[in-house]
């Protein structure tokens, strides 16, 4: 097992491919903190009735001292906290003209604000045990310009220097910091969209493996990152999109 005795915090970890991240790491053998809005799903019951340890703590990171909180609870529960998958994450699609002020205060605050609280309050811990891995959930919306995305790809983007500035502080305490960029997914948040067979068989044209993502295509990915396998490898990013932005 890749993460037996680590602990981790998984952002959005309730749900869609946060859910697959919890699932996957307690499978690794981590302690795993699913830090969600809520758990109806009961994900990190199930991990606890699988022979796993988590914990589940209501979290909305866009709020600092939430933030902070949760990596407190990680501590007295667990005793430390080795990895955090800053992974929470909202859309809103609108036409550039279309895009509201509000739209544009709530993807900052949970997109940009909320990972960086997140990622900062882990930073602080991780510090005292000079070694640590960091995560960040961007997109490809962060590197190609998709129509009705203006607003959440700035905010996704906004994590690629964030992602290479914690990377740079943060190496000298032995602390990894890199990000994953998945294309779309068949989640929630891509839902809406995937209700219209149109966009969805345009998507998928555009995909050379020809299907959209599924939530455990990308836990190879974030198993890399967190595990000791990317010991040397800081302030990079990896897309996992079936080639779709290559062409
Ligand atoms: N699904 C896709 O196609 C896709 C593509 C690229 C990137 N992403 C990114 O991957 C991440 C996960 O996306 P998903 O598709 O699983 O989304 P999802 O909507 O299925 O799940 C997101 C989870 O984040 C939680 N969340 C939202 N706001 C929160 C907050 N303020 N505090 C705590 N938790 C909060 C939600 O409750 C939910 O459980 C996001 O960062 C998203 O931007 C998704």
């Amino acid at each position: 097992m890749r993460l037996q005795g680590k602990v981790a915090i998984v952002t959005g970890g309730a749900l869609g491919i946060g859910e697959a991240y919890s699932l996957g790491m307690a499978k690794e053998g981590a302690s795993v903190v699913v830090a969600d809005l809520d758990d109806k799903a009961g994900v990190a019951a199930g991990i606890n009735a699988s022979g796993g340890k988590a914990l589940f703590v209501k979290t909305d990171i866009s709020r600092k001292a939430e933030a902070e909180r949760l990596v407190a609870e990680t501590v007295k529960k667990f005793g430390r906290l080795d990895i955090l998958v800053n992974n929470a994450g909202i859309l809103f699609t609108a036409p550039v003209l279309e895009t509201t002020e509000e739209m544009w205060d709530k993807l900052l605050a949970v997109n940009v604000k909320g990972l960086f609280f997140c990622a900062a309050a882990a930073a602080r811990e991780m510090i005292k045990g000079q070694s640590g891995k960091i995560i960040n959930i961007s997109s490809i919306a962060a590197v190609g310009g998709q129509a009705g995305l203006c607003a959440y790809s700035s905010t996704k983007g906004a994590v690629l220097p964030l992602t290479r500035v914690f990377a740079l502080e943060l190496a000298q305490h032995n602390i990894q910091v890199n990000a994953i960029l998945p294309g779309t997914t068949d989640t929630g948040m891509a839902k809406a969209a995937m209700a219209d067979p149109n966009w969805t068989r345009q998507i998928t044209a555009g995909i050379p493996m020809k299907r959209l993502g599924r939530t455990k295509d990308l836990l190879g990915a974030v198993l890399y990152f967190a595990s000791e396998d990317s010991d040397y490898c800081t302030g990079q990013t990896l897309i996992v999109d079936g080639g779709f932005s290559m062409v």
